[in-house]
Order: C-alpha cells, then sequence, then structure tokens
C-alpha cells in the first residue's frame, strides 16, 4: 500500500479547507485532498455572501446580538465575538487576494454594496451578485495552485482517521493520518501526518431534499465520530426556507438576500403569511420562516410557498440576482412577472466535530474547520452568511496554532489496508436502496417538526440500516457509494440521538412534545462514545 507523508494534510477543498491550505503552506508542505473535482464544495454554490460589520451604523456589538438572539441561547459569546471582530481583517486579506465584492453605484456614503439576510438588523453582507461562493472558491484555487508548497489530490476520499491508540501505541491518542480511495484507480492509501485538517463540510445528503450539491454526506463528522472524537449539537440541521420548487430544479437556492431586497413570502392566493408568525415578518431568522412556510403547506395542503418580487424592475434583478433571474427563467418562471415557487429544504448543519476557534479538537494532530466543526459561533440556529466568515477567521487562527507545533513525521509504520475476505460488491441495489431509505426516513421523522414517536421510528430504522451497511461494508471491497451511504447513515443517527436528548424547542429543533424552551437552557448535546466500526480488522 502507498504511504505518503506530508507535513499538513487538509481533507476539503471548499473555503475552510483552501484557506488553511494558503495560511498552512507558508509553514511546510500541504497536501489538499478532494473526493471530487476541485471546486466541487459547499462553498462553490454559497450565494448570499459573507457577513462582516463594514459600515459606521453597523457595530460589533449589533452584529454579536444578532447572532446570539439567532442562536437562542446556545451560542458561546465569546467566540461569536471574536470571529464577528476578526471579520475585517479577514475580508482586507480576501480583496488583496483578488476577490471583488459589489460595491454601490453613485457618490457618497459607504463603499459596499451590503445586503439584508433573516435575523440581520443592519444591511452586512458583502457580496458577489448571487454567486459569492463561486468567486471565492475562483480566487482561493488560483491562490492554491499558485504556491509550490501546496499539491492538491483530486477524486480522493478519504476514508478513516489513522491515530496512535487505534495502532496500539503508547501515549496520549493522537492523529497520524488518514485512509483514502482513490477514486480513479479504486486503490487505498494512506497519507501520514503530524497535523491532519478536516474540513470536509455539511451533511445535507443526510436528507431527501436539501440545497447542497452531493460532495455534502457528513463524512468529517462520522470519521470524527468512528475515531472517538466528541460530536455537539447535531440537533440543529438549519433548513433553508427558500429552495426553488420544480422537479427538475434538484437543489437550487434562492437566496435569502431576495427577501433582504424586498421579495415576500405569500400563499397560493398572494397573500403575505410571516406577519402572522413573527413581527420580523420576511426577515425573521431562518427556523422560524422555515417553519412557518411548513405549517402554511400543513394546513393549505399546497405542495409550497411562493416568493413574490414583482414590484422591482426586471433590470434590477438581472443586476442584482443574474444567476439566481437567468436559472428561474430556464424553468419557466420570470422573477418580475411571476410568483416564484419554494419549499424549505436541509441546508446547514450547525453542529460538528467540538472544535476550538483555532480548529483544534479533542484529539492532538486533529484539526476540524469549517461546516464539519462546532466551534460555538451558531448555537442552536445559524445567523445567514455567518459560516463563510466563520470559516475565514477559523482557519487563519488554525494555521497560527498549527505552526507553533512540531512538524516532524510520526515516527511509526501504518498498516496496510485489510481487505480481508472481501469480494466487488454484487448488489449496487442494496446501496441504492438504503441510501433512499436514510434520507427519507429523515426527511419524515427528523425534519423541521419533530416528535418523539417519529424519533423513536426513525431511530428503530437507522439502527437497522446501519447494521446492514456495516455487513455489507465489511463484505465488499469499498467504493465511494458504499463510503458516502455508510456516512450519511451514521450521521443520521448523531442527528436522531442528539434530538432525542434535547427535551425542548430550541432554534431548528422543534418537537411537539416539548414545544417549549427550557429555562434555563440545557446545555449542548455531546455524544462521544465510538460506535465500534472504526476499521475493517477490529
Ligand atoms: P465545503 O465548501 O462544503 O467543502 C467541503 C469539501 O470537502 C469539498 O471539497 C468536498 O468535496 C470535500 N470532502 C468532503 N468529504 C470528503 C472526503 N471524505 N474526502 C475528501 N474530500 C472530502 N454560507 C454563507 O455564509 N453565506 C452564503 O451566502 C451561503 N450560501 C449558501 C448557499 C448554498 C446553496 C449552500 C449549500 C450553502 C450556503 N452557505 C452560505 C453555507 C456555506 O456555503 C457553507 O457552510 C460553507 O461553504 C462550508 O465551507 P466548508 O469549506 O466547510 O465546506
Ligand atoms: C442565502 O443566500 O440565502 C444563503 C445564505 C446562507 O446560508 O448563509
Amino acid at each position: 500500500m502507498k504511504v505518503i507523508d506530508t507535513e499538513f494534510l487538509v481533507v476539503g477543498s471548499g473555503i475552510a479547507g483552501l484557506m488553511s491550505a494558503i495560511h498552512l503552506s507558508r509553514h511546510g508542505r500541504v497536501i489538499v485532498m478532494t473526493k471530487k473535482e476541485l471546486a466541487e464544495s459547499n462553498t462553490n454554490y454559497a450565494q448570499g455572501g459573507i457577513a462582516c460589520v463594514m459600515t459606521s451604523d453597523d457595530s460589533f456589538d449589533q452584529h454579536v446580538k444578532d447572532t446570539l438572539i439567532a442562536g437562542c441561547g446556545l451560542c458561546d459569546e465569546n467566540i461569536v465575538r471574536e470571529i464577528v471582530s476578526a471579520g475585517p481583517a479577514r475580508i482586507a486579506e480576501l480583496e488583496r487576494m483578488g476577490l471583488a465584492f459589489a460595491e454601490r453605484n453613485g457618490s457618497g456614503g459607504a463603499r459596499y454594496d451590503l445586503g439584508r439576510e433573516g435575523g440581520h438588523s443592519r444591511r452586512r453582507v458583502l457580496h458577489s451578485g448571487d454567486i459569492t461562493g463561486r468567486e471565492v472558491e475562483k480566487v482561493l484555487l488560483a491562490h492554491a495552485r499558485s504556491r509550490p508548497s501546496i499539491q492538491i489530490i483530486e477524486h480522493a476520499l478519504a476514508i478513516d482517521l489513522i491515530t496512535s491508540g487505534w495502532l496500539g501505541l503508547p501515549g496520549p491518542n493522537r492523529c497520524v493520518g488518514a485512509y483514502f480511495l482513490d477514486r480513479g484507480t479504486g486503490e487505498i492509501a494512506a497519507i501520514r501526518t503530524p497535523h491532519l485538517v478536516l474540513a470536509t463540510g455539511g451533511a445535507g445528503k443526510v436528507y431527501l431534499y436539501t440545497t447542497n450539491p452531493d460532495i455534502a454526506t457528513a463524512d468529517g463528522v462520522a470519521m470524527a465520530w468512528r475515531a472517538g472524537l466528541p460530536i455537539r449539537d447535531m440537533e440543529f440541521i438549519q433548513f433553508h426556507p427558500t429552495c426553488l420548487y420544480h422537479p427538475k430544479a434538484k437543489s437550487f437556492l434562492i437566496s435569502e438576500a431576495v427577501r433582504g431586497e424586498g421579495a415576500r413570502l405569500v400563499d397560493e392566493s398572494g397573500r403575505p403569511f410571516m406577519e402572522r408568525y413573527d413581527p420580523r415578518g420576511d426577515l425573521a431568522p431562518r427556523d422560524i420562516v422555515a417553519r412557518a412556510i411548513d405549517r402554511e403547506m400543513k394546513v393549505t395542503g399546497a405542495p409550497c410557498a411562493f416568493l413574490d418580487i414583482r414590484h422591482k424592475s426586471p433590470a434590477f434583478l438581472r443586476e442584482r440576482f443574474p444567476n439566481i433571474y437567468e436559472k428561474c427563467l430556464s424553468f419557466g418562471f420570470d422573477m418580475a412577472r411571476n410568483l416564484l415557487p419554494v419549499v424549505p429544504a436541509a441546508h446547514y448543519c450547525c453542529g460538528g466535530i467540538e472544535a476550538g476557534l483555532d480548529g483544534t479538537t479533542a484529539m492532538p494532530g486533529l484539526y476540524a474547520c469549517g461546516e464539519v466543526a462546532s466551534t460555538g459561533l451558531h448555537g442552536a440556529n445559524r445567523l445567514a452568511s455567518n459560516s463563510l466568515l466563520e470559516a475565514l477567521v477559523c482557519s487563519h487562527r488554525l494555521a497560527e496554532t498549527a505552526a507553533a507545533f512540531s512538524r516532524e513525521r510520526p515516527d511509526l509504520d501504518i498498516p496496510a489496508w485489510q481487505t480481508g475476505s472481501a469480494t466487488p460488491s454484487d448488489e449496487a441495489v442494496m446501496i441504492g436502496h438504503n441510501w433512499n431509505e436514510v434520507r427519507t426516513c429523515m426527511w419524515d421523522y427528523v425534519g423541521i417538526v419533530r416528535s418523539d414517536k417519529r424519533l423513536e421510528r426513525a431511530m428503530r430504522r437507522i439502527r437497522n440500516l446501519r447494521q446492514e451497511i456495516r455487513q455489507y461494508y465489511f463484505e465488499s471491497l469499498v467504493t465511494s457509494d458504499i463510503l458516502e451511504l455508510r456516512n450519511i447513515a451514521a450521521a443520521g443517527e448523531l442527528i436522531v440521538r442528539s434530538a432525542m436528548m434535547r427535551r425542548e424547542s430550541r432554534g431548528l429543533h422543534f418537537t411537539l412534545d416539548y414545544p417549549e424552551q427550557a429555562a434555563p437552557p440545557p446545555r449542548n448535546t455531546v455524544i462521544c462514545d465510538p460506535p465500534g466500526e472504526f476499521l475493517p480488522d477490529e
């Protein structure tokens, strides 16, 4: 088996992975491993932009306050303050790297054209039209490619972490590398490193309907759980209120920034309904808006709600939302003339691997950054456009911390991957079937509105599915499909268990059996019991 050595290994090529790699490349050799093409990531699809205090009528205190309100009592205020106040320096750095944020036309006032989204009391979202994420990826990829100390390996899927404890070595358990699947050749190899950064992104694919691209299969959280890391707050899955409802649109998002420019949520007959649910109306935090749409759909039997922005001119809409405008047009909706049909869909995983602001985790040698990490910024509900900001700030801190430790190669041998008596997969039907079953079960029973009964049902099914998947995993030669299925099922169990542990409704977790917030707020939900399926020969 091939074993590659590097001083830093970054798994993932979204904003968190690429930014970490760029910062780390000043201190040593970095490998960036990513499971598909480089740009394929949640980052690439980000629309609204990056929340940051940029004007004199805004303040760090106000951004902190908005974040804490959205987070419903579970944010770590110190972390929120650190991230918010480190924002402007990181934005300036991104601009120096070549990112152009939209600016205002005409004279006077502030320089940037700032967007507004749910839960923000000010306009403070920097954007590049409605393709902010694509522009971020473009700039960061160009930088990463230009650095000789960064090596990029595409189509390489990290399977599991390798730890000194698993190798039976004495001393504190530390991360020393990872096994990965080369998707081109089907071979398994290992990377040995003293510093491994998980920047694997979110978990949208755990649910049947999601705004996330196919890469979002919770791989990092599942790997960390198997390696014994504490996983926090997984019950808080954010559903974005406005995913385009069209059979061919797959998972196209209509940015909250559209509501920031005055769009209203209306029912089939064009009546606005958000004021009945919250005085902040269409720009209430996302948990409230998604629940309101869900309720409207259940009460009226309608298959979707609608966004109405017909009062804006085609010229304005084309300029401010060029990508959304064109995409909607391709499905037969002219935003300037038609109501847009929308439904909520799984969007963001607020929980993840418990990590510090600098990505450090409970395991030396292992860092988590970006959506895969739970730093304490988001609490029970992420404030819109705070996640790109978090990735920028935390990747910077991560590099400072990691650079202070030794970069010496771990003095140990990595055992070859054991295939045992595994044979090539001949039951692909099981993978497709269970893939749909996990996602449907999570959507039906662990969605926007939960109950004890639904969660119990989900737990029974997910546990059975995980047993079946586990057996198949050990009997067959690994493929990316079985690895991703194994990971969404693991994340499903983490979400269900966390939801069962929270016997109240707070933020994104709403249950019919405990519809009120408990006082004082119960603590963060933490699961730290490796499921005992770490590697094949265990
Ligand atoms: P990602 O960008 O998802 O990158 C993860 C990377 O890890 C990918 O390269 C993936 O291929 C790789 N990977 C995963 N598993 C493995 C594995 N096992 N082996 C190897 N590689 C692996 N947030 C905002 O702040 N503002 C917005 O406007 C905004 N809009 C959004 C719009 C959409 C449609 C979506 C889906 C999300 C949006 N978000 C927004 C959320 C934000 O985009 C993400 O939270 C953020 O980009 C996550 O960055 P990341 O680097 O942590 O993960
Ligand atoms: C959006 O543009 O609506 C998404 C913003 C986010 O998820 O932060």
